[in-house]
C-alpha cells in the first residue's frame, strides 16, 4: 500500500498525524465534526464500535481522548482500511481490535456501550462525481441512506443495556428520511454537533445534476453568498 502522512485538524484545534492511502477513504470535515459531537457527549470511558474505520481517524482520536474503556473495536469493508487502522493505532501505541467485513458482519454476538457509524452515506450520483470516493466503497443506493438505514435498523442488536449510536446525516443524502427511521428504532435522537460547509467544486460545478436531486428529495442544498451549501449534523441515538 501507498502511504502518505496527513495532519488532521480538529474543531477544538488538536491535531492528529495518521497515514492515509490512495485505496482508502481520507479523512474529510466529516469526520472532525463526527469526532467533537462523541467528544462532547460522553463523559467517560466506554467499550466504543467505530464502524466504516477507514484510516482510524475517528476510533483513534476518541482514544487519544481518554474515552476508550479498553481497545477500540473498529472494522470496513475494506481490507486496506482496516490493514491502516491498525498500523495507525501501533504507531500511536494505542490498542486495536479491527475486522474486516459488511456493517455489522464481523461483530456477531458482540454489544459496545457506543457505536460510532461513519459509513458512506451521500446519494450514489454525488458520490460517483466526487473526489471522496475514488476506489473507496459507496454503495448507499440513490438517496445514501440504503446502508445507514441499515445501521440504524440494526445497531440495537449490538447495543448494551443504555447504549448511544451516533451517526451523521447528511445533506447530500436523504437526511429526513434516515432521522424518522432512527426515531422509530431508539427512545430519544438528538442532534449533537452541526456544520455547514460549501460544495467542493468537483461537485459544485455539476449544478444541473444537483437541482435535479434536490427536486427529487434526495439531497438538500442551500444557496447562500453565490455558493451552494451542504451540512452534516451528527446525531446521538439512545436505546
Ligand atoms: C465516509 S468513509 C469514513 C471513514 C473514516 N471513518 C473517516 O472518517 O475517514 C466511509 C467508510 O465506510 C466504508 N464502507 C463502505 N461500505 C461499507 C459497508 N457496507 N460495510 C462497512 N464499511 C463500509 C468505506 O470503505 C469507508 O472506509
Amino acid at each position: 500500500m501507498q502511504e502518505t502522512k496527513m495532519q488532521f485538524s480538529f474543531g477544538d484545534g488538536r491535531k492528529l498525524l495518521i497515514e492515509t492511502s490512495p485505496e482508502v477513504f481520507q479523512p474529510t470535515g466529516t469526520s472532525g465534526v463526527l469526532v467533537d459531537g462523541v467528544t462532547i457527549s460522553l463523559t467517560k470511558p466506554e467499550k466504543i464500535l467505530d464502524l466504516g474505520c477507514g484510516t482510524g481517524v475517528v476510533g483513534l482520536a476518541l482514544s487519544q481522548e481518554g474515552l476508550a474503556d479498553g481497545p477500540i473495536y473498529a472494522s470496513d469493508l475494506s481490507a486496506e482500511a482496516v490493514e491502516l487502522t491498525r498500523s495507525n493505532f501501533i504507531a500511536a501505541g494505542r490498542e486495536v481490535i479491527g475486522k474486516v467485513g459488511k456493517i455489522f458482519d464481523p461483530w456477531v454476538g458482540e454489544q459496545f456501550d457506543v457505536i460510532v457509524d461513519d459509513i458512506s452515506g451521500v446519494a450514489q450520483e454525488i458520490a460517483d462525481i466526487s473526489s471522496w470516493f475514488q476506489n473507496v466503497p459507496c454503495d448507499s443506493g440513490a438517496d445514501g441512506i440504503a446502508l445507514v438505514s441499515q445501521v440504524v435498523l440494526e445497531a440495537p442488536n449490538y447495543l448494551k443495556p443504555g447504549g448511544r449510536l451516533f451517526f451523521p446525516a447528511l445533506s447530500l443524502s436523504d437526511a429526513p428520511r434516515l432521522l424518522a427511521l432512527a426515531r422509530q428504532n431508539f427512545s430519544e435522537v438528538k442532534i449533537v454537533n452541526t456544520k455547514t460547509w460549501p460544495l467542493p467544486a468537483d461537485i459544485a460545478s455539476h449544478r444541473e445534476l444537483i437541482m435535479r436531486l434536490v427536486s427529487e428529495g434526495k439531497i438538500a442544498v442551500e444557496e447562500k453568498f453565490g455558493l451552494m451549501l451542504w451540512k452534516t449534523d451528527i446525531y446521538m441515538a439512545s436505546l
